[in-house]
């Protein structure tokens, strides 16, 4: 799967791209990520990528010939094809919500761009005109896009058995075919008792059966 991040602040990204999970998934090949700045693309002169918006209002809007310019740049040919050639998805407040529904989606695509807003947001004629969805990560509002873009990033990694260095355990996380879509039981650790605070007998038990049985009555 490859992942193409349009943004403002590539180095947003450099501590997220050097942990062990996602640097495992890229070296597994199970990932590629390339991040493009939309003001190399800017056909404006100084760079320049945002603009105020008309009826007036507070802050500045991504212009839509500059994000179109970065499209055509990456991709070639015309910026409005490019969501034929592959999903372009713009990362939003207002649009479809993320959950494990939408990551199955996305994990089936072999290749997809995310584009990050920033200040106002965007331009409408870029989701018009220029995406194929709307993603948001929750309803609240972000300062850009990059934190959305990492959590996209982040929960589709997780599904490359590389990324976990081979480890069983996205099989049976929360939300998980493996858990039933449900919600992951209460796990414990060492010490067995801390300030009169006991961990469930049963999970001491090394009863494989009732201990199943266990996990699986207390799925949320
Ligand atoms: C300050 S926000 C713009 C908010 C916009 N004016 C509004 O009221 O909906 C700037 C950018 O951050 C990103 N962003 C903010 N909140 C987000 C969320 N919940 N999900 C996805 N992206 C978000 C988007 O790319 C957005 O264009």
């Amino acid at each position: 799967m490859r992942i193409d991040i349009f943004t403002l602040f590539p180095q947003w990204f450099n501590w997220f791209f050097q942990q062990r999970h996602l640097t495992n998934a890229i070296q597994s090949r199970g990932l590629a990520v390339r991040l493009f700045n939309y003001r190399d693309y800017s056909p404006l002169s100084n760079g320049q990528v945002d603009d105020t918006p008309f009826g007036g209002g507070a802050g500045m809007l991504l212009r839509v010939d500059v994000v179109c310019a970065a499209l055509s740049g990456v991709y070639g040919g015309s910026c409005e094809a490019v969501r034929e050639k592959l999903p372009v998805f713009l990362l939003s407040p207002r649009g479809r919500r993320l959950g494990s529904d939408l990551l199955d989606e996305l994990a089936q695509r072999r290749d997809f761009a995310l584009l990050c807003g920033r200040y106002e947001g965007f331009d409408q004629r870029i989701s018009d005109h220029l995406s194929t969805e709307e993603i948001s990560i929750g309803d609240y509002v972000l300062s850009g896009g990059e934190l959305a873009a990492m959590v996209v990033v982040d929960a589709l990694a997780r599904r490359i058995p590389e990324a976990l260095g081979g480890e069983n355990s996205a099989l049976f996380e929360s939300f998980s075919p493996g858990l039933g879509g449900r919600r992951e039981y209460p796990q414990y650790t060492k010490p067995a008792s801390f300030q009169g605070w006991q961990v469930p007998e049963v999970l001491l038990s090394g009863n494989h059966a009732e201990i199943g049985k266990w996990r699986r009555e207390h799925l949320g």
